[in-house]
């Protein structure tokens, strides 16, 4: 397993009693990453995948903002996996699935998401500020993941 370098819960903010994490950025940084990210999914249906979820915010907001497509989120960090379900339990979108543990640096990611259930293409996978924290073993294992 690829050694992280973030953990979100460990800067003295509130950590809701269901395991939801609060991220600083996330309320400074979701309005413009969607800005972008809507413009890249116009047109486009079917399944979106989120690799390094971390809290679990920005998937659920975006899948408020796009209900029509299914959303996949995923993490590696078991605190981050929690709070990943708490944040889409307490949401309560449909169009949310299961969160998945995976590890980007695994080379075996795509067939171990997909034999847990995922589907078998995706329209997009989105991942924000995770290839910069981690290991460059990471962002191989993404790229070619998702090749
Ligand atoms: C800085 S956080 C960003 C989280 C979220 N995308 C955001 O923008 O708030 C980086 C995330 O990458 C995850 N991560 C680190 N290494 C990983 C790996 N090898 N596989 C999957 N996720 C990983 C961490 O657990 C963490 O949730």
């Amino acid at each position: 397993m690829a050694e992280y370098v973030v953990e979100f819960g460990r800067d003295g903010r509130p950590v809701e009693p269901d395991g939801r994490l609060d991220a600083a950025a996330f309320h400074r940084n979701h309005q413009p990453i969607w800005a972008v990210l809507a413009r890249l999914l116009t047109g486009r249906s079917g399944d979106v995948m989120e690799a390094g979820s971390g809290t679990g915010q920005h998937i659920v907001q975006f899948a408020s903002e796009r209900p029509d497509l299914v959303w996949w989120p995923s993490d590696l960090n078991e605190s981050h996996l929690k709070s990943i379900a708490a944040w889409r339990k307490h949401a309560g979108l449909a169009n949310i699935r299961d969160v998945q543990r995976i590890d980007l640096a695994d080379p075996g990611w795509v067939a171990a998401f997909q034999a847990a259930g995922g589907p078998a293409s995706l329209s997009a996978i989105f991942c924000a500020n995770v290839i910069h924290i981690a290991p460059w073993s990471v962002a191989e294992g993404l790229f070619a993941g998702a090749g």
